[in-house]
Order: C-alpha cells, then structure tokens, then sequence
C-alpha cells in the first residue's frame, strides 16, 4: 500500500529576506527543496508526491526534480491551507479514500527516514504528526499598559509539543476536515488543528528536533550542518 507525499512549496518565504523564495535558495549546491523531494522520493512506502508550486514559479523547471516521473504538480492557494487542498484534489482518482497522506512542508530538508519509519510506524485512527517536546521553560505573557510584556504564569511544559511535518491522515478525513475547516472560518495553522477540529485525535509522534523549517536567514546555515552530519 502507497503513501502519497504532499510537499506545499508556494509560499514566498518574507521572513527569509531573499530574492527569492527560501524553497530556492541554494544548500550544499542544490536548491533547498531537491534535498526535501530526494529525502520524500527515495523513501521506498512513498509512491508519488505531489509538489504545490505558486501560479507564478519561474524557478521550479530548473529543479533537478522538475521531470521526475513520480512527482505531480498542482498550484498553490492564498493560505498554506488552500495550497494543501489543492494538492490533495490533485490525488483524485489517483489515491483511495482510505490511503493514508503525508503533508511535509518543502522548507524542512532535514528529514529523516528514521523518522518516517517512526511515524508511519505509530500511526493512530486519526493519524500522526512529528513534533519535538519543547526543550525551554514556557511562559504565558500579557501585555501591560505601558506596551511592555510581563510573565503571566509559566505553562506546564511537560505536555507543551512543536508541531512538526510531516503529518500524515486518511486521504479522505484530511480533504473533509480542511473543507470543513475553511467553512467554519476556523483558523487552519497545519493540517492537524484541521483533523482536531473535526473532532480527530492525531498522535504525537517524537522525532528528531534538526528537522528544522528553514525560516530566517540564520537557519539556512544550521540546515547545512545538520545535513553534513548525516
Ligand atoms: O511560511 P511557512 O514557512 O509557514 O510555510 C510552510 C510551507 O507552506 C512552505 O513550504 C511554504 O512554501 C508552504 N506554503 C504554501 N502556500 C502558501 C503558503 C505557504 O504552499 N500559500
């Protein structure tokens, strides 16, 4: 049984401050995201992935991914969200209602297949998603008159996770729960809250805390440490 992969790479990226959007800057010689589809492609469960590029992608044909056989394209939406329902309708007819789907963002070129064998290994009813337990101590803040932040209480860490990807539901629940999502004008921050709003329960499944989403400018040397000691 295949595991389709969803890679949502249509997103530009501002906080990168680049002239381009961070999926294309350059790592270790390659644009950012062939080191993400080589990691989702090469996994042997993974049949096909579908990449979410924007309407306007002038980068994309020079991926050394752009003709590859298992890879279907679709175009991106306004939200992350909208870009992931779209890849999805891309699966239609191509994937069962039942199979299970990987949404993965491009911008995390760290993974791991470790840490796929242990997602797909500890997948719930509703599903699963990668996070890291939070390493600091967690304060809530609260705003104070003068515009200044002041600790409102320190929040229970031990059940305090970072939602990680890939994140991994029913072909058929994940599309349900993001349309329903949309309808409801619930605020979609990755797929899960999507699934939990539907009344989903996903797991919490650890993984490695290097799977970094490459953000600010500064990650994008941290990523080509990570991926030299691997
Ligand atoms: O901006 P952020 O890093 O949270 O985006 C996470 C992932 O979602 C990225 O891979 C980005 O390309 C993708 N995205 C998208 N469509 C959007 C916004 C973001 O595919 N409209």
């Amino acid at each position: 049984e295949s595991i389709w992969a969803i890679l949502p790479a249509a997103g530009v990226g501002s906080r990168m401050q680049a002239d381009r959007p961070k999926q294309y800057l350059p790592l270790k010689g390659r644009f950012l995201l062939d080191h993400t589809l080589d990691c989702i492609l090469s996994y042997p469960r993974i049949g096909k992935a579908v990449v979410v590029l924007s309407e306007s992608d002038p980068y994309w044909p020079e991926s050394e991914h752009a003709h590859h056989p298992d890879i279907l394209r679709a175009v991106g939406g306004n939200e992350r969200c909208h870009s992931v329902l779209n890849g999805l309708h891309a699966l239609e007819g191509v994937a069962d209602e039942q199979d299970w789907v990987a949404v993965h963002d491009i911008a995390r070129p760290c993974l791991q297949h470790s840490d796929l064998d242990l997602l797909f290994a500890g997948l719930g009813n509703s599903g699963a998603i990668l996070a890291s337990p939070t390493r600091d101590t967690m304060k809530r803040g609260v705003c104070q008159a003068d515009g200044s932040v002041s600790i409102e209480h320190t929040v229970e860490r031990e059940q305090l996770w970072h939602a990680l990807t890939p994140q991994v539901f029913r072909y058929r629940e994940l599309r349900e729960a993001l349309e329903k999502a949309l309808n409801d004008g619930f605020e979609v921050t990755d797929e899960a809250s999507a699934i939990e709003h539907a009344g989903g329960k996903p797991r919490l499944i650890a993984g490695r805390a290097d799977n970094i989403k490459v953000t600010r400018p500064e990650d994008l040397a941290l990523a080509e440490l990570f991926l030299n000691q691997n």
